[in-house]
């Protein structure tokens, strides 16, 4: 427990001091870490147990806390649903609950985009900016996404085609990115989770390809407010988001925006 705190701590000091541009902009909230003692800890711990008879908590090293920061990553979710009773923005709220403290999710609206047409490029509507101003203020993007005729809706292909264009302007170009979906049929919308993931390879958007996460809606799985009823969804979700996160940091390191 106090070793995973620990590299836990000395994981989030190491990225903090990374400063990477667009993260390094928006951190917030002070932290303690315990970097570089905890490792001499680590060593006179082993070192300890390895003679024996000392008692390890005599001879570990006090842990000195090292001033850090927290960084906040920002995730824009998109529904590919329209509909006012959507089972996948209920599993958004689920998500949204389950997220852990570092990620800061909200909600990139497709609703009010009209019908995409490449006419538009010389001019673009308010609409089709305002998508791309919301995805460009974000770290990375998660799609929420049903199933409608083993593809992904037309409105969320819509809302991809805005984004991707003017030609040049792709907003999706090497924004980590993240897909899941919910139906009531066994396979959980993977079929459009699978077309959706090619078209994000095209916009050249990083995927976390894996866990996938195919959710079958049962009644009452989730409810109004977000809260799952079963306990080994609720895990699932709350590791995939968890694993998201991950992702996000690793993405933005390697290759920064
Ligand atoms: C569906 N549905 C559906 N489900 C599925 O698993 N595979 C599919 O290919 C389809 N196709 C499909 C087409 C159309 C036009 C509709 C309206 C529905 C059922 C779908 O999963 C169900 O309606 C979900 O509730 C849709 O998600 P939202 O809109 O509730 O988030």
């Amino acid at each position: 427990m106090l070793l995973a705190k620990l590299r836990r701590a000395s994981d989030v000091c190491l990225f903090g001091r990374r400063r990477w541009p667009n993260v390094a902009a928006r951190r917030r909230g002070r932290f303690r870490a315990h970097g570089v003692l905890a490792t001499a800890g680590h060593i006179c711990h082993h070192f300890t147990q390895t003679l024996g008879n000392w008692r390890p908590e005599r001879w570990r090293i006090p842990i000195t806390a090292i001033e850090g920061e927290f960084v906040t990553l920002k995730v824009g979710y998109i529904i590919g649903s329209l509909s006012a009773s959507s089972i996948n923005r209920t599993l958004a709220k689920a998500i949204v609950r389950l997220a852990p403290a570092e990620l800061d999710l909200e909600e990139i609206r497709i609703a009010e985009l009209p019908v995409y047409n490449r006419d538009f490029d010389a001019d673009y509507p308010p609409e089709g900016t305002a998508l791309k101003e919301a995805i460009a203020s974000v770290d990375a993007v998660l799609f929420i996404t049903p199933e409608y005729n083993r593809d992904i809706p037309g409105s969320l292909k819509n809302a991809i085609d805005w984004a991707s264009r003017p030609w040049g302007t792709n907003s999706f170009d090497r924004k980590p990115s993240a897909v899941i979906g919910t139906s009531p049929g066994k396979i959980g919308t993977a079929v459009a989770q699978q077309n959706l993931r090619g078209i994000l390879s095209y916009c050249n958007a990083p995927q976390m390809s894996a866990p996938e996460a195919y959710i079958q809606f049962t009644p009452g799985l989730i409810n109004d407010d977000g809260e799952v009823a079963d306990a080994s969804t609720e895990q699932f979700l709350r590791d995939f988001i968890d694993e998201f996160s991950r992702f996000i940091t690793r993405a933005l390191t390697v290759l920064p925006r």
